[in-house]
Parts: C-alpha cells; sequence; structure tokens
C-alpha cells in the first residue's frame, strides 16, 4: 500500500458520531481548557532565559513574533478542527489530508511537543519545589548531568533530577486511575494561574525601574555575563543580541503558547464544536498573549536581565519578587505554590494528550498494541502510560530545562508547518467539503505560518535542530521497518481513533 495512504474524512466523522461523548464545553469552557493547558513554565522560565541570554528587555517582542506564529497556525488548527472536531489533533488532520507517512511524522513530531513538553515542565516543577523547600535538596539530585554551578567556591555536579521523577510519577499514576480533571479543578487552577499573572503585574509595575529597559535590545558590545559555573557568556553572537536575539528569544518563549492546540483535542466535548472551537482556540491564544506582553515587561523591569544569567533563572518569578520587590516575600511564597499548581496541570494535559497520540497510532496499527491495551477496570491505556513514565522520565531526570524545552518547540513547530500546509492541500483536493470555521486569506495566512514558524526553528541552537533530525530518523526507520507494514488502514472503520474509549467510566 503506497505511504501515502489517507483516511476519508466521513470514514472518521462517523466513527466518532458512533460513540459520542457528551458534548458540555462552551467556548467559556474551551478558553478555559486552552489557558490551563497554556501558561506554565514557558512564561514563569523560558521568559527569563530569553531575556537573559539573548533578547533582553526586547523579549516581549519576541513574544508578539511568537504569537503572530501561533495565531497563523491557530487559524489553521481551527478550520481543521471545525471539519474534523475528533481527537488527535494534528496527527489526525495529516492522515486526512495528506497521507500516512506525514501522518506518522506529525505522530512523531507531536512526541516531542507532548513527551518532552512533560519533561521540560517537570524540570521546572523541580526548580520551583526546591524554591519553596529553601534550596534544601541538595544541587546533585535536583540538576541533569549537563549542569554544573560553583557555590560558596565549591564546584557541584548534577547527577539526576528527581523531584521532577518523583512529580512525573505522581501525575502517570493520577492518569492511570482515570482521575480526570473536572471542570471545576480546572477552572480553579486557571483562575490561580491568571491571577498570579494579575498579581504580579499589578504589584512588579511600581518596582520597575526605566533603567533596566534601556536599552531595550541588548547591544552587541554588551559585556558578557557570568554564568553559574564560572565562564564567560558573550553576547557578540548574531542571536545573541539585537534583531537576532529578539528571534531566538521567540523561539524559546514559542514554548510559552504550547497547549493552545489541546483545545482541539476536545472538539468532541464540545457543544458547538463549528462555532466554539475556533473561539476556544483563538480566544486562549489572544488572552495569554496580552498577558505574556505585560509580564515580560514588568519582570524585564522589575530585574535586569543580566541576573537571569547567573540567578533564578528557572524560578524567575520567586527571584524577581525576593530580590528587588521589598514586603512583598510573602507572595514569592504564594506564587510558588500557584506555579507548581500550574504546572502539576500543564504536565497532566502533556502526559494525557501523548498518551492519546499513542492510542490513536497504536489502534490504526501504526504503533504496538500495548499503546492502546486499556486497563480492564479504569479504562485507561495503562500500560501506554507506564512505559511514557519511563521515557518522559530519562528525559526529565537527565536533560537540561533549556535543551528539552528548545526540542520541545522544534517538534511542535514543525507540527505547525505541517498543518498549515494541510489546510492549502485540503482546499485544492476537496474545495466543496463543508467548512464551518474557513481560515481566512488562505494561501497568505497558512504561508505566513509556515515563515515565521520556519524561521523560530531556524533560530533555535544547531545542536536542537541535529536532535530534532536525528529523532525523525529513527522515526522513519520505525515506520519503514515496522509501522508500514502494519498498518490497518483500509482493513476497517474499526482502526479509527475513539477518544471517547478513556472516557465515562460507569
Ligand atoms: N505552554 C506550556 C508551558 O508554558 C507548555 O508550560
Amino acid at each position: 500500500m503506497s505511504v501515502f495512504v489517507k483516511k476519508s474524512i466521513s470514514q472518521l466523522l462517523a466513527s466518532s458520531e458512533e460513540k459520542s461523548l457528551k458534548r458540555t464545553l462552551g467556548a467559556g469552557s474551551l478558553v478555559a481548557l486552552g489557558i490551563g493547558a497554556i501558561i506554565g513554565a514557558g512564561l514563569f522560565v523560558r521568559t527569563a532565559d530569553a531575556a537573559g541570554s539573548h533578547a533582553g528587555s526586547a523579549v516581549t517582542i519576541s513574544f508578539i513574533i511568537a504569537a503572530i506564529g501561533c495565531a497563523f497556525a491557530g487559524l489553521c488548527y481551527a478550520e481543521f478542527a471545525s471539519i474534523i472536531p475528533i481527537a488527535g489533533s494534528a496527527y489526525t488532520y495529516a492522515y486526512a489530508t495528506m497521507g500516512e507517512i506525514i501522518a506518522w511524522i506529525i505522530g512523531w513530531a507531536l512526541v516531542l511537543e507532548y513527551a518532552l513538553g512533560a519533561a521540560t515542565v517537570s524540570i521546572s516543577w523541580s526548580e520551583y519545589a526546591n524554591k519553596l523547600l529553601g534550596g534544601r535538596i541538595p544541587y546533585e539530585w535536583c540538576h541533569s548531568p549537563m549542569q554544573s554551578e560553583i557555590m560558596n567556591g565549591v564546584h557541584h555536579y548534577g547527577i539526576i533530577n528527581v523531584p521532577a521523577l518523583v512529580i512525573l510519577l505522581l501525575l502517570s499514576a493520577l492518569l492511570i486511575k482515570g482521575t480526570q480533571e473536572s471542570a471545576t479543578v480546572n477552572a480553579i487552577i486557571v483562575t490561580l494561574k491568571v491571577a498570579i499573572v494579575l498579581v504580579f503585574i499589578a504589584i512588579g509595575w511600581s518596582f520597575i525601574k526605566a533603567a533596566n529597559h534601556t536599552p531595550y535590545m541588548i547591544p552587541a558590545n554588551a559585556a558578557p555575563a557570568t554564568l553559574p559555573d564560572g565562564s564567560q557568556y558573550s553576547y557578540a553572537d548574531f542571536f545573541n543580541h539585537g534583531w537576532g536575539g529578539v528571534l531566538r528569544g521567540a523561539g524559546i518563549v514559542f514554548f510559552a503558547f504550547i497547549g493552545f492546540d489541546a483545545v482541539s483535542t476536545a472538539a468532541q466535548e464540545a457543544k458547538n464544536p463549528k462555532k466554539d472551537m475556533p473561539i476556544g482556540i483563538l480566544g486562549s491564544l489572544a488572552i495569554c498573549t496580552i498577558l505574556y506582553i505585560l509580564f515580560s515587561w514588568v519582570l524585564t523591569g522589575v530585574a535586569p536581565y543580566q541576573d537571569f544569567m547567573h540567578a533564578g533563572k528557572e524560578a524567575s518569578v520567586a527571584y524577581a519578587i525576593s530580590t528587588y520587590m521589598t514586603g512583598y516575600g510573602w507572595l514569592a511564597t504564594l506564587v510558588t505554590i500557584a506555579i507548581l499548581l500550574g504546572f502539576s496541570s500543564v504536565i497532566l494535559v502533556m502526559l494525557l494528550g501523548q498518551s492519546r497520540v499513542f492510542y490513536t497510532m497504536s489502534t490504526d496499527g501504526l504503533l504496538p498494541k500495548v499503546f492502546s491495551n486499556l486497563h480492564p477496570k479504569f479504562k485507561t491505556p495503562y500500560k501506554s502510560n507506564m512505559i511514557l513514565f519511563v521515557f518522559v522520565g530519562l528525559f526529565a531526570a537527565f536533560l537540561p530545562e533549556s535543551v528539552a524545552g528548545d526540542l520541545t518547540s522544534v517538534g511542535t513547530l514543525f507540527a505547525f508547518v505541517v498543518v498549515c500546509i494541510g489546510v492549502m492541500v485540503l482546499r485544492k483536493k476537496d474545495p466543496n467539503l463543508v467548512r464551518p470555521f474557513r481560515t481566512p486569506l488562505v494561501p497568505l495566512v497558512p504561508i505566513l505560518g509556515i515563515i515565521i514558524c520556519t524561521l523560530m526553528i531556524i533560530s533555535l541552537p544547531g545542536r536542537t535542530q541535529l536532535s530534532a533530525l536525528a529523532w525523525m530518523a529513527v522515526g522513519l526507520i520505525i515506520y519503514f521497518t515496522y509501522s508500514r507494514k502494519k498498518s490497518k488502514l483500509g482493513s476497517a472503520a474499526d482502526a479509527l481513533p475513539r477518544a471517547s474509549d478513556f472516557e465515562k467510566q460507569p
């Protein structure tokens, strides 16, 4: 069978209608779902990273560039989500429009988004947890072997990140038990996250020092910064100052927007998916963009960007509050607790998303059956969750946040590019298909989406691009040696994904 074999859209829709989930989510809940999955380590950790190493105060512009790329891709996601309102996200869209091999590539890239995304946020969780414990966890046991730091003249080297493993284990166990985040819990966490961001903006505003915003971008001749391991960091490189730095900053903070596509996975639970999905996807994106710009303006106004090169990078908000916002020490503790909760919900959504994509790929025959084996009682893909824990845990235990986060961004950006291409392909291939939501200005919007997302990929470090390429090469080897032969496509509609299999236990 051709590697470009496609699933028909009518087949996909028919299978999803068979066992529909309850349609309970309105536009408001979808926006909340999006924000729940979006605000996390990207904002609370990577903003400081991007500002300190590359963009300075102009990290606000980085956020705007990343948001524009996401908006274009989001408009394309919205069209697909309205036509094919079923689980599986970009993987399913690609299977319907561009054929099996592209779907496989996307499914494989989504592993970088979800599995590595979960690892990245768990590493950040570890950093904030240690902050809350007053730094009691020894450096060696909460950092990757790729990290080191000089403290009181002693050189410490990371061994393994234990707290990151602990949070992953707890959340994987929760997923196996099938404890779904109820709408209420999600609403509470979302409110909490938005509240912290607003409180930080409101209180921090009066602590902004104009000098910290001047110059706005990092100058090429900025003095080198001293890193925690004692080495010097130069700003002279193209991507470490000026507009080049802003662009790499965009590639880094892009991570903060990952998750809005998770709204598309709830399409089967939306009351009126045709109208509400675009609102959910684009609405959550718009709200987060405004919050991010204000937040990064305040953070880089309160603390000089150079600070983040040697201190507080990974727990930047708590650092900025306790160091520069005199009298608000109590706020640092509260913010840290809320951020930990917020991170947990992001990790949960990522792990869930990963197991669903694997479940779908496994029911399609592209991955072994073990990924779609459901627990007899809990009706969750428990074996998949356990394998994923080991896999995600390895990354969380041994990689630094920046490496895992950059790889996550590359994988996601790549998926966005393919979704943008998919919209154009489907318009050509099936112009008369009913499109409840139409991406405006096709092909301009998808083409701009492709250009901006590709620029962000290019701006990320060469080693990240190489690692992503190596990951994709491994994926293709697996496809040609295993998945292609085992693919069930064409045999029956039974092979198609049913998100409902996970839900509604008696
Ligand atoms: N956008 C999510 C975060 O920033 C992945 O944590």
